[in-house]
């Protein structure tokens, strides 16, 4: 990241939870690439938050080191943004601790990331799943990040993260920069090909629910193929025809085209057609991603390197927020 300080500050992260979706691109991914020419980023793998459901630790590791390759391979370059793996840096979990004592239970029990994840793990409804928010906030905060590109279900813990900002300056002084939410209109929401009345989701343990993005081509074609539409056979956006407009929604955001450039191009098309040229135009962009994948797959030690020098990069920065923020507290100077 070069040292220009005019530019504004954009922090982002996914959890290593599962295999990546067409979701996690289109809400997120895809913007993280476009902005990073205008904006000093930093993009973290974000494992602290994945233990918040229980975990295979091997698999964790692989998923981690999986889901910066994956930040590269859509396009992230190292050389302007910073990669790193939230557990390099400590400073999150300690900022945490600190903004915890400044979040009320109240607010984090209207979380409904927390109401969904305690009914799915209701044997284990662990007290980081609670207080997952304010680790979120902290990632944001530490590096005074003015815009988080994110997906929609993703806005209300960055509402969180404003409230808690805005707390602690009230009672300290100026601390924290106040982040903004930045989400696409096309592509914040992808739901489920199979359910889609509920979010496209990597932790979906029906694998026809959502489009991996390293799904073979076939794989692709046949999971929209098989995409949950209505007994209708119009192609037309609408609240009464979730399948339709969700394969509309990718269509448009796959292509940039609008929803009604799109209804235009298939009026008179069969849902079988549609579905089909909505699978060609997700493989095709998704090829170039997976061959790059790949290759990065052969260069570990280049891998490790990014998420090294990024993580050192990012563990200077968040220090002096911390520090500011230790003694603002009171905590004696070492
Ligand atoms: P995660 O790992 O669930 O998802 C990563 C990003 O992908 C977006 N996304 C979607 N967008 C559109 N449609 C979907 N179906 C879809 N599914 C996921 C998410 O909105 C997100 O932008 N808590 C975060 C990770 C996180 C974070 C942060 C994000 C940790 N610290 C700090 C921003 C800033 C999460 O679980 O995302």
């Amino acid at each position: 990241m070069e040292n220009t300080e005019k530019k504004k500050i954009i922090l982002s992260a996914m959890q290593p939870s599962g295999e990546p979706t067409l979701g996690n691109y289109l809400g997120a991914l895809k913007n993280w690439v476009a902005l990073q020419d205008d904006y000093n980023c930093l993009f973290c793998a974000a494992d602290l938050h994945t233990i918040t459901v229980r975990q295979e630790p091997k698999v964790l590791r692989e998923r981690s080191i999986n889901v910066l390759k994956l930040f590269m391979a859509v396009g992230i370059d190292p050389e302007k943004s910073v990669l790193f793996l939230q557990s390099h840096v400590h400073q999150h979990a300690e900022l945490s601790w600190v903004l915890s004592c400044n979040t009320q239970m109240g607010e984090l029990s209207r979380m409904t990331q927390f109401k969904d994840k305690s009914q799915k793990h209701a044997d284990n409804i662990n007290a980081g799943l609670f207080t997952y928010p304010v680790l979120m906030a902290a990632d944001i905060l530490l590096y005074k990040a003015d815009l988080v590109p994110v997906g929609h279900d993703q806005l209300q813990h960055l509402e969180i993260a404003r409230d808690i900002a805005g707390r602690f300056n009230h009672f300290y002084g100026d601390t924290f920069t106040l982040p903004e939410p930045y989400i696409q209109k096309s592509g914040s929401r992808i739901m489920s090909l199979s359910t889609p009345e509920n979010k496209m989701s990597k932790s979906d343990p029906n694998p026809n629910g959502f489009i991996s993005l390293l799904d073979p081509t076939d794989t692709i074609i046949k999971k929209f193929k098989r995409a949950v539409t209505d007994s209708d056979s119009e192609v037309r956006y609408s609240p009464d025809k979730p399948g339709i407009s969700n394969l509309l929604d990718i269509y448009s955001a796959v292509t940039g085209k609008t929803i009604a450039e799109a209804e235009k191009e298939f009026s008179g098309f069969g849902y079988g057609d549609f579905k089909l040229a909505v699978g060609e135009a997700v493989a095709s962009m998704l090829k170039p991603i997976q061959e790059k994948y790949n290759d990065l797959g052969k260069n570990p030690d280049y891998v490790k390197e990014v998420y090294t020098n990024g993580a050192s990069f990012a563990s200077r920065l968040a220090d002096r927020t911390l520090s500011k923020v230790y003694k603002k507290v009171g905590f004696v100077a070492k």
